[in-house]
């Protein structure tokens, strides 16, 4: 059984094929670089501290805004968390289109986000909590719901930086999220809940319960 863990990251179990092409992974075979840009401040304390060491040999290193290395209708499970948000609209696009080729037919797709609805739905009502108690003083809500959406920037930002804590492209909610998969083919698209679903190694492998959207779809 071939099971793909697309945007792997250091999530990646033994049995699966994990794809990512982190300029962090790539650097893990250069520990003295990697030290040297953790020293310059260009690699944050809780990137350095990621062992990417440690699981690099199983990692296939591949960009997978390029065409997937894999033949059509030859993978049984596709599972892919937090990957989707890093890629333009339009590249997230053909990436899933990807994903349906590959997949067998009877195949499942896992795929998880960062919840744009979630992050909408608390922001307004922070606001609204602070408007009843008539408190204005907390005038930080604005920067708090950006930081999460994690697609904006208080200071013009390093190339360098930028490459090594790439941030969010576009967001999705339930409903974006579910037209797009439609409109690249998948059916049976259903909401499922952290560590629940039909997708192996869930258990092992669902984060963030906190912030995601969880949602898998047939092939
Ligand atoms: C936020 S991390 C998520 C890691 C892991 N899946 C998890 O849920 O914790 C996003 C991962 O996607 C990878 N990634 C981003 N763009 C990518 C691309 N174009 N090709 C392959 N991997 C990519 C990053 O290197 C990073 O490891």
């Amino acid at each position: 059984m071939k099971k793909l863990n697309l945007g792997s990251g250091t999530e990646c179990l033994d049995d699966w094929i994990n794809i990512d092409n982190s300029f962090n992974a790539r650097l893990a075979k250069s520990p003295r670089l990697r030290y040297l840009l953790f020293k310059l401040n260009f690699l944050s304390k809780k990137h350095y501290d990621v062992d990417w060491a440690d699981h690099i040999h199983k990692i296939m290193i591949h960009d997978v805004s390029k065409k997937l290395p894999f033949d059509n209708e030859s993978i049984d499970y596709i599972y892919s968390s937090h990957l989707i948000e890093h890629l333009n609209k339009e590249v997230g696009e053909k990436l899933l289109q990807e994903c349906f080729r590959v997949l067998k037919k009877g195949g499942l797709f896992r795929l998880i986000i960062p919840d744009l609805e979630l992050f909408a739905n608390n922001y307004i009502k922070e606001i609204t909590d602070t408007q009843n108690s008539m408190d204005n003083t907390d005038f930080l809500m604005s920067e708090r719901f950006l930081d999460q959406l994690n697609m904006s920037e208080k200071t013009r930002i390093p190339l360098i930086i930028k490459i090594l804590h790439p941030e969010h492209k576009w967001m999705y909610d339930q409903y974006s999220l579910t037209a797009l998969l439609t409109s690249c083919g998948f059916t049976a698209i259903r909401k499922m809940s952290y560590k629940e679903g039909d997708c192996p190694d869930i258990e092992l492998l669902d984060n963030r319960p906190e912030e995601s959207l969880y949602l898998e779809a047939s092939k």
